[in-house]
């Protein structure tokens, strides 16, 4: 399949991202990043693409791509749920974040929901130590959590787009 980017995309890549840097390959976060934000994930013509854009070995995308975990590497669900389950969001109960999304949706860590409404994914510290134990959803953090607020959140989502239950923090 033939990889399509929009032209403002290209537009920002070409103008705005590759002369930013003196080297170019050192814009390929900004570019996976651009790609990531209009397709929702870096396929594999994504990743090709910034080969051939940046002039560098497919190799060399695929390991930059599969190093850092924001990169989506297949299509996700409309509602990215990340828990935090380092040492502060530990302390403070996000295992029972987890098992609350796991019992309320039924999948594990990795895994989208039938419905492609949620995906979930435990992660490594968000730098939101402050609100822990939180969530990031898609963009935006909450917390403090329980798993009490995480149940009205969820269905808020499903129902509403949009979590009220949860403080947001930007
Ligand atoms: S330890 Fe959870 S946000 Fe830092």
């Amino acid at each position: 399949m033939p990889f399509e980017l929009s032209a403002d995309a290209q537009k920002r890549i070409n103008e705005e991202i590759i002369p930013r840097y003196p080297r170019k390959k050192s814009a390929i976060l900004p570019i996976l990043w651009e790609i990531q934000e209009e397709h929702g994930y870096i396929s594999r013509e994504g990743m090709l693409y910034t080969a051939e854009i940046l002039e560098l070995p497919p190799a060399h995308v695929f390991g930059v791509l599969t190093f850092y975990t924001m990169y989506e590497q297949e299509p996700i669900g409309k509602f990215h749920l990340q828990v935090c389950r380092t040492a502060s969001c530990e302390i403070m109960g996000c295992k029972a974040i987890s098992q609350k999304i796991r019992d309320k949706i039924g999948i594990e860590s990795g895994q989208t929901s039938e419905d492609r409404l949620f995906t979930f994914t435990e992660v490594e510290c968000l730098a939101s130590c402050e609100i822990a134990p939180m969530m990031q959803v898609n963009k935006d953090n909450y917390g403090p959590l329980t798993p009490e607020i995480v149940d009205v959140m969820l269905d808020e989502l499903r129902d509403h787009g949009e979590a009220k239950a949860a403080q947001r923090c930007l």
